[in-house]
């Protein structure tokens, strides 16, 4: 298990490591930082065995709480299911260690971000669906994620990209012993162990963490790609533990009629039902799918991978196509006045354009603007990721 106690108000962060260029593995090059989180940073990298590309994430030998090893492990054990990325090698370098693991794309985070913060009914349920998947498949192997957020769901890539995977299992921890299978027991003294914006209420009251708590932070995840917003962001106080309090306050003043108002009944349902369950009692996932999917039929929508953002691309996709054309069109012309220009008076001195070779092309400024918008969009980039 990872042990690493996180109290309201001190986090350990390990210090960066600029590890541009090296060799991790003696077959994966380190390429750019493409995100940082609580426990070290994250690189895209390249497999110099196939070309492919990876993620590495990196801690360092002398880290405080390591985690690294532990959450390889958890991979390599929920390597068989759909939506997790596949572990490439963990292994322990000079002064650092480092794990490989299949690239991703964006986080939700990233794409609630980039459709201006609201997703449709649509876009939620079939996320809902996955994610609920991704839970039933970690609780089902005996784990907890104790850190479920949308930073930490994130978009493959190729292939996969209309897949959402779960990342980040550093605060991962069994729930039940792998031999005799017994539940861990009851506590009501821990600190908090996770994010406190979905935290769930008893994780912030000190109860030990179980399989219902990821299912009630799940729950906020929905409202708040739902609302925008959850009731409790943007709370004050003078110091962190103040700012836990309020926000603990302000999570048991909310009813679950008034989150979930203005929104299908069945995420009032789920809220009730996962905030009723017992500390041992195992979540019957099959229902709660089961009731996002009934709904999801009955508003008559395809499950077709047409997520919002798949719109804002094909969108891009449609205006760069259409500049494109009109930069053919505007060579066409451009070409046919240089033949008309030759045949009037050859002695006339030509200017920049015209001295192009008809092979050349320079790119008009605005395709290049907009195509390295589209391919950052496509492949992603891992954005920093911080705890709120
Ligand atoms: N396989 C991957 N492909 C692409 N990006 C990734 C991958 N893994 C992680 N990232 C990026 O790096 C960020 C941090 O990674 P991760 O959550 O694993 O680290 P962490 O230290 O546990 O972070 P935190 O505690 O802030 O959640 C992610 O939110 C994501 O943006
Ligand atoms: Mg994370």
């Amino acid at each position: 298990m990872a042990q690493k106690p996180l109290t309201p108000g001190s986090k350990a962060r390990n210090t960066s490591l600029n590890l541009e260029n090296q060799l991790v593995g003696g077959r994966y090059q380190v390429l750019k930082a493409i995100g940082s989180g609580s426990f070290g940073d994250i690189y895209q990298g390249l497999s110099l065995k196939d070309g492919t590309d990876v993620a590495i994430k990196v801690e360092t030998a002398d880290a405080k709480y390591p985690q690294l090893m532990y959450e390889a492990k958890v991979y390599e054990q929920l390597a068989e299911s759909p939506g997790f990325p596949a572990l490439l090698h963990f292994g322990c370098e000079k002064n650092y260690n480092a794990m490989v693991i299949e690239l991703l794309g964006s986080s939700l985070e990233e794409l609630f971000n980039l459709c201006k913060r609201r997703f449709s009914l649509k876009t939620v349920l079939m996320l809902v669906d996955q994610l609920l998947l991704r839970l039933e498949c970690v609780h089902e192997h005996g784990f907890i994620h104790r850190d479920i957020k949308p930073d930490n769901f994130l978009m493959g890539l190729g292939k996969h990209s209309n897949k959402l995977f779960l990342i980040d299992f550093g605060l991962s921890k069994r729930y039940k012993d792998s031999g005799t299978e017994q539940h861990i027991p009851y506590r009501k003294d821990r600190n908090l162990t996770g994010t406190v914006r979905y935290a769930s209420i008893n994780a912030q009251q000190g109860v030990e963490q179980s399989r219902r708590d990821d299912m009630e932070s799940l729950g906020y995840c929905m409202m708040y790609f739902n609302l925008g917003k959850l009731p409790w962001q943007g709370v004050t106080a003078a110091n962190k533990k103040q700012k836990y309090e309020r926000i603990l306050e302000k999570k048991n003043s909310v009813s679950i009629e008034e989150l979930c108002k203005g929104f299908p009944a069945e995420f009032a349902l789920y809220m009730k039902y996962v905030r009723n369950l017992r500390f041992k009692e195992p979540p019957d996932h099959v229902y709660v799918r089961q009731l996002f999917r009934i709904l999801f039929r009955s508003l008559g929508h395809q499950y077709d991978y047409i997520y919002d953002w798949t719109q804002l691309h094909s969108q891009e996709k449609e205006r760069l196509r259409r500049d494109r054309e009109r930069e053919k069109e505007h060579d066409h012309h451009r070409m046919c006045d240089r033949v008309a220009y030759h045949g009037r008076d050859r002695d006339r001195p030509r200017d920049r354009d015209m001295r192009r070779t008809s092979t050349q092309y320079v790119m008009p400024h605005s395709y290049r603007r907009m195509s390295s918008k589209y391919d950052r969009d496509w492949i992603g980039d891992g954005a920093l990721s911080k705890r709120k």
